[in-house]
């Protein structure tokens, strides 16, 4: 990736306006609720003020020194009360690179094994005043809660089969870069449609920022209401594959119940793997996404997940700027005068 202007020149000085790289429009910019709890509560402004902001963000992991005091004084605790590597990492490195405090909590660790509930939990850590609770938990609607309970800013990093809202941004800040915007575009996902909580954020932000969203899958892995998503659905992979911008394969989510929806891996990826042959369907210059973690050979072939279309390590990438500015969005200088507004 080409250098900036500002990645040359090195770090700003710590307090310099530099150090944003902001716009300076963007700079008291914030979000409407004090939370992030799922796409579906966002507009499209709201979700392109998140993208433009990340992409500014994008320089600082270019730059020698990889940090900037954004957020300084400022404290993220990350609850992961489930299995993450990217999620989790990808959080603790942006509150780090913004210099806010960080701690994270993990299932094992917490009380929660000594029978303490979520919400005693939670209020035992609002005791100690974080800014910010980044909560990833089996169960739909866990970060609901917790908003419900804390005064913090929650930011859903994953309920259930219900929303993965930074995993939808980080994708549609890829398909951006890629394709220069996301209205017009035809968007497959295919794969486990009915347990992804990263389809169903998906689904929200790509239509409202104007695709046409296309999902794929067998009929068992299929939610029975999809089309009232606006989606088009299809039990086979090939016919949904025409014409496609965009492939997006999702895991099965065998923690969630797929692994009885189909008699065979070996099966499933002949009907549903992305395979090279399959994948000469979509348009010329297609491109491949897959929210990690991947199962080659189950929903993708090796060749493909590693091939020139692929663009998979670019959302990891791409998930640590948009972690970055959804945290200075809603802690950051903008969430701060937000505050003070509502409060006179
Ligand atoms: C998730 O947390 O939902 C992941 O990013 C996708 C997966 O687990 O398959």
């Amino acid at each position: 990736m080409p250098k900036t202007k500002e990645a040359e020149a090195g770090p700003a000085a710590p307090g310099d306006a530099g150090d944003l790289i902001l716009p300076v429009d963007q700079q008291a910019a914030s979000l409407k609720s004090k939370d992030l709890l799922g796409i579906e509560y966002l507009d499209a402004d709201e979700i392109q003020l998140i993208l433009d902001t990340a992409h500014h963000f994008k320089e600082i992991s270019q730059r020698p020194i990889k940090k900037v005091p954004t957020l300084r004084g400022k404290s993220v605790i990350n609850l992961f009360f489930e299995p993450s590597t990217r999620t989790r990492t990808s959080f603790e490195i942006a509150a780090k690179r913004l210099s806010a405090d960080t701690q994270t909590i993990s299932a094992s660790t917490s009380s929660m094994v000594k029978g303490e509930t979520l919400i005693d939990t939670a209020r035992n850590i609002e005791a100690m005043y974080p800014d910010l609770l980044i909560i990833r938990h089996a169960f739909p609607g866990a970060a609901h809660m917790l908003a419900r309970t804390c005064s913090a800013a929650v930011i859903n990093a994953g309920d259930g089969a219900h929303e993965h809202p930074t995993q939808a941004l980080l994708d549609a800040l890829t398909i951006r870069d890629h394709k220069g915007s996301i209205e017009g575009l035809r968007v497959v996902i295919c794969g486990d449609i009915a347990h992804s909580r990263v389809a169903r954020s998906n689904i929200h932000c790509l239509r409202k920022l104007g695709a046409t969203v296309v999902v794929a899958a067998p009929p068992t892995l299929m939610p029975c209401d999809v089309e009232a998503l606006g989606v088009e659905a299809f039990d086979r992979l090939e016919p949904a594959l025409e014409g496609a911008d965009v492939v997006m394969t999702l895991r099965i989510q065998l923690e969630r119940g797929g692994k009885l929806s189909f008699p065979s891996t070996r099966e499933y990826f002949n009907l549903f793997g992305l395979s090279r042959d399959k994948l000469a369907l979509a348009k010329d210059d297609v491109i491949v996404m897959h929210p990690g973690p991947m199962n080659r050979g189950v929903e993708i072939a090796s060749d493909v997940a590693d091939g020139p279309a692929s663009v998979i390590l670019e959302q990891v990438s791409n998930g640590l700027a948009v972690r970055m500015a959804v945290l200075y969005l809603l802690a950051g200088v903008g969430a701060a005068k937000k505050n003070v507004e509502t409060a006179a």
